[in-house]
């Protein structure tokens, strides 16, 4: 993949009117063509983030340049180049959906393109609605020509801004499919949400935010193997009343409702003591029928994370 960055972001800071601030030193580089996923609780600071590098809202520290060109002296070429999908409802309830998206590309000063609007709406499943007023809409259905406003004079860059927040599993699957359309094509995929399950299905790489600072960015793969335990999972024969103190030295629990023996280990490191525990659980005459191993999901690294920040 094209490792080059599309957008550069440095020491970006923002303290709202009122005195909150909330971004704190932020340095990013978004790769061109990459999917990243930006992954934080609620108040984190995403959209604080995105509205800065859209020209929505003014940074007070920091600069960022999007494709070379700086977001304040170059704003026209660099928010043309972007598409943002933003978190909450669009609200042109009287207006089509046709009209609402055409009108949408003018605003970037391009040319009309029907055809373009045509194929955008086709591949939203919005074409059979393109006469309807908004406000005749369903949620879904409105969040459709969020993405399909986005695209309309063919950005680059598309920022999506919690598109799956409270959107029906059918058209989760469809926005990750034409994401992944987009991102085939060359667009460049910036995604905000707390689902991690989100960024664990989409990213190639992702950044946790917590209370306005970037507190780390890596490969999806690697966060998963560097943080991530993984269990072993024995199903015993018998149920066990207690550990038994020749155990105590392994991570253990016991399950009585599934008469599972769980022990929990880091994958990484070269004395995983697994051999060990099987040898002391011969030792104990513990038997058991089967085996298997989980590990752990981008959630559960999350929340390890953003609890030990606290
Ligand atoms: N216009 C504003 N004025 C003052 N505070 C704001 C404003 N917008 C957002 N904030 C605050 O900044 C913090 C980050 O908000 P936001 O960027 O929307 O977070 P996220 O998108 O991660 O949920 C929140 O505590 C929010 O209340
Ligand atoms: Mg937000």
């Amino acid at each position: 993949m094209n490792k080059q960055p599309i957008i550069s972001i440095q020491g970006l800071s923002k303290t709202y009117d009122g005195g909150f601030q909330a971004l704190r030193d932020v340095d990013l580089e978004i790769r061109k063509g990459e999917i990243f996923a930006l992954l934080g609780p609620n108040g984190a600071g995403k959209t604080t983030l995105i509205n800065i590098v859209c020209g929505i809202v003014n940074p007070t520290e920091g600069r960022v340049t999007v494709d070379g060109h700086d977001i304040i002296t170059g704003y026209r070429a660099t928010r043309s180049m972007i598409g943002l999908v933003p978190q909450e409802l669009p609200t042109e309830a009287f207006e089509t959906v046709w009209n609402t998206v055409s009108f949408s590309r003018g605003l970037f000063g391009k040319p009309a393109n029907p055809g373009h609007i045509e194929s955008v709406l086709k591949s939203l499943s919005l074409w059979d609605k393109k006469d309807n007023k908004m406000m005749t809409l369903s949620g879904g259905m409105k969040r459709r020509v969020l993405i399909a406003k986005a695209l309309s004079h063919e950005p680059r860059i598309l920022f999506l801004d919690e598109p799956t927040a409270g959107v029906d599993v059918e058209l989760r699957q469809d926005m990750w499919n034409l994401v992944r359309g987009l991102r085939d094509s060359g667009v460049t995929i910036i995604l905000t949400t707390h689902y991690i399950e989100e960024a664990e299905q989409m990213a190639e790489r992702v950044g946790v935010i917590n209370q306005g600072s970037l507190i780390l960015v890596q490969e999806k793969q690697e966060l998963m193997d560097r943080l991530g335990n993984k269990q072993l999972r024995l199903h015993l024969h018998e149920p066990l009343e207690s550990i038994p103190e020749a155990l105590s030295g392994f991570d253990l629990e016991f399950v009585p409702e599934s008469c599972e023996l769980i022990y929990t280990y880091h994958s990484q490191r070269e004395r995983t003591g697994v051999t060990m525990l099987l040898l002391a659980l011969g030792e104990e005459r513990i038997t058991f029928h089967d085996v298997d191993t989980k590990q752990s999901s981008l959630e559960e690294i999350f929340v390890n994370l953003v609890t030990w920040e606290k």
